[in-house]
């Protein structure tokens, strides 16, 4: 199973961009954590970050026949893009949406995702954990 893991906006500040909030793991150790814990899982993972919309979606559809899950914390786009929404949608590739911090318990528009609908399970609050629990999620997923 090859699962492509992909971060959005802003979270190439992970380890300095609000610690309390965000942990202090950076992204380059996230990174490593989801190799291996994709490699315990017989699983080769492949991770992917972009600040910008248009670079997410044009990675997402590279992913097409070549990848058979996808792990995606999409950041602040979570809450507006409809473009990755029928991105995710149109590339039938089951998703997981991981957030690390809990969406639902901040401000208020931070608790509305609009790719929840097209993603298989939404992970939320759980940190860098909540990236282990979607690749394992993937690795059970019948193909
Ligand atoms: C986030 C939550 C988003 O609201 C925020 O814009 C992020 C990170 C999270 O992982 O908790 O950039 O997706």
């Amino acid at each position: 199973m090859r699962v492509l893991v992909v971060n959005g906006p802003n979270l190439n500040l992970l380890g300095t961009r609000r610690p309390e909030v965000y942990g202090a793991t950076t992204l380059a150790e996230l990174d490593e954590l989801c190799r291996r814990w994709g490699a315990e899982l017989g699983c080769e993972v492949a991770v992917f970050q972009s600040n910008h919309e248009g670079a997410l979606i044009d990675r997402l559809h590279s992913a097409v026949g070549r990848c058979d899950g996808i792990v995606i914390n999409p950041g602040a786009l979570t809450h507006y893009s409809y473009a990755l929404h029928d991105a995710i949608e149109a590339i039938a590739i089951p998703t997981i949406e991981v957030h690390l911090s809990d969406i639902t318990t901040r401000e208020p528009w931070r608790a509305t995702s609009v790719i929840t609908p097209v993603c298989r399970a939404s992970i939320s609050g759980e940190g860098t954990a909540g990236y282990r629990r979607a690749i394992e999620m993937l690795a059970a997923t019948p193909s």
